[in-house]
């Protein structure tokens, strides 16, 4: 086989600092864009941010328009509802996606799909969907993240529940990426713990799984047509997810804490980005896989922060809770990275017996500290549900191909197991 020599890297442009947001009326205003749509969630909607937002943007003569309509985690009906309501109500020059995840991946389904014909589930990755590449361009979309989690801002991802398979997927393509972040922590003070402390594990598993992701050059040599947002770990992904980490250490616990530490939730949204960086080129594997059947198969867990009409896993605590026992797996394949990110998020932790140990009990520790749930257990599993979670995560192929060793069945069965108690 001849061997990967080389890797991709592409980010949005990107605007960072307090009161960034207010400029977004005049950035929008030198694109020529007359007409916008700013999409944002109830939650959101309620804070005042995205009506802020829209209303800065009539001094440059640019009409506005506020849907707040997305689902918390994105379903096939939400975002085919999001669609068809702005196919109604557009067109509309470019889109600003103020929210969460949930918010910005239901601008990049309602971008995609008012660029293009056709509907959702033609462009979701097969072969739950069509898997069907966008022919033309999208318009402009302006990301502006409240949370401090995702990465969605800087990503090529749509991430959505297919209720009638009870699967969560995506849509994946380059055009799919913001062309542009702008990310303002002010936005940010409001988040409830446990928004917080669930997007941050998502932050955190970002930056681990892509730091601990297969090398690019373990790859066969991709022709040109081959190449993909996910890479494997690379030097530049790995420049981020380092420093990704090093803030973690310092901002996360405080800004659980305390939602008003103006410079915790700075370094957090700091983070997001960095990590969204490595991520979204290098790629996430075992906890990712995992999450989207603990997420996509729930029970009747209701997490504080989150709206309580519907039950659910959000998706940085479905991340979280086998991401201990996920790296334990790992470990042999990259002991020294393993040992290296453990020292980054706590370089006073007593060192374990066992080396394959120090990663896992770090990251116990700082779960409990910030009160996510002591593993899947805790939000409703037991071992009966075992087998059905396996399924779920072996159809997750294109994450688990990122894992830095293979994956089987029974590994994957073993992980969930174990990750039933985690403490
Ligand atoms: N596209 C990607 O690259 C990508 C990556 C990871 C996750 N995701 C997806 O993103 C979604 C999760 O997004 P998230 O974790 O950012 O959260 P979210 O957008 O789902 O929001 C979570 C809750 O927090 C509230 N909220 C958000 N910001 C707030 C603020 N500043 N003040 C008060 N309340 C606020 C929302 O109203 C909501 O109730 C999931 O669907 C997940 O699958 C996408």
């Amino acid at each position: 086989m001849q061997h990967e020599q080389v890797f991709t890297y592409g980010a949005p442009q990107l605007k960072f600092g307090a009161g960034a947001s207010d400029e977004i009326g005049y950035d929008l205003s030198v694109t020529g864009a007359r007409t916008v749509l700013v999409v944002t969630d109830p939650g959101v909607a309620a804070t005042g941010g995205p009506q802020r937002v829209a209303d800065q943007m009539a001094q440059f003569g640019v009409v506005a328009t506020v849907f707040d309509g997305s689902h918390v985690e994105p379903t096939d009906e939400s975002l085919a509802a999001a669609v068809a309501w702005a196919r109604e109500n557009g067109p509309f020059d470019a889109f600003v996606a103020v929210g969460g995840g949930s918010s910005i991946d239901t601008a990049k389904a309602i971008n995609l799909l008012t660029s293009n014909d056709g509907e959702l589930m033609d462009y979701v990755n097969a072969p739950v969907g069509g898997g069907r590449a966008p022919e033309h361009p999208l318009k402009p979309l302006i990301a502006v993240p409240t949370t401090t989690g995702t990465g969605s801002e800087s990503t090529t991802i749509c991430v959505l529940d297919v209720l009638s398979q009870k699967v969560k997927t995506g849509i994946s393509h380059a055009r799919l990426r913001p062309t542009s972040a702008v990310i303002d922590p002010e936005l940010t003070l409001t988040q409830p713990p446990g928004v917080t402390a669930a997007a941050g594990m998502d932050i955190l598993c970002h930056a681990l799984e892509s730091y601990t992701a297969r090398p690019y050059t373990s790859y066969e040599r991709k022709q040109p047509h081959e190449r993909v947002p996910y890479c494997g770990s690379n030097p530049i992904a790995d420049m981020w997810s380092e420093k990704a980490l090093h803030l973690l250490a310092g901002a996360f616990r405080r800004a659980v804490r305390d939602g008003d530490d103006r410079a915790a939730r700075t370094d957090m949204a700091m983070a997001a980005t960095f990590a969204g960086m490595g991520f979204g080129n290098a790629g996430v594997h075992v906890p990712h896989a995992n999450a989207y059947p603990i997420a996509g198969q729930v029970k009747d867990f209701r997490p504080e922060g989150y709206p309580q009409d519907e039950p659910m896993v959000p998706h940085g605590m479905a991340v979280a809770l086998t991401a201990p026992e996920a790296f334990r797996f790992t470990y042999e394949a990259a002991p020294e990275r393993h040992l290296r990110v453990a020292q980054i998020l706590d370089r006073d932790a007593p060192a374990t017996d066992e080396p394959a140990d120090q990663l896992p009990s770090v990251l116990v520790a700082l779960m409990r500290d910030i009160g996510i749930p002591a593993g899947i257990g805790a939000v409703g599993y037991d071992e009966s549900d075992v087998p059905s979670l396996v399924d779920g995560t072996m159809k997750q192929q294109r994450l688990l191909a990122t894992a830095p060793r293979p994956v089987t069945e029974d590994d994957v069965a073993a992980i969930l197991t174990r990750s039933i108690h985690l403490w």
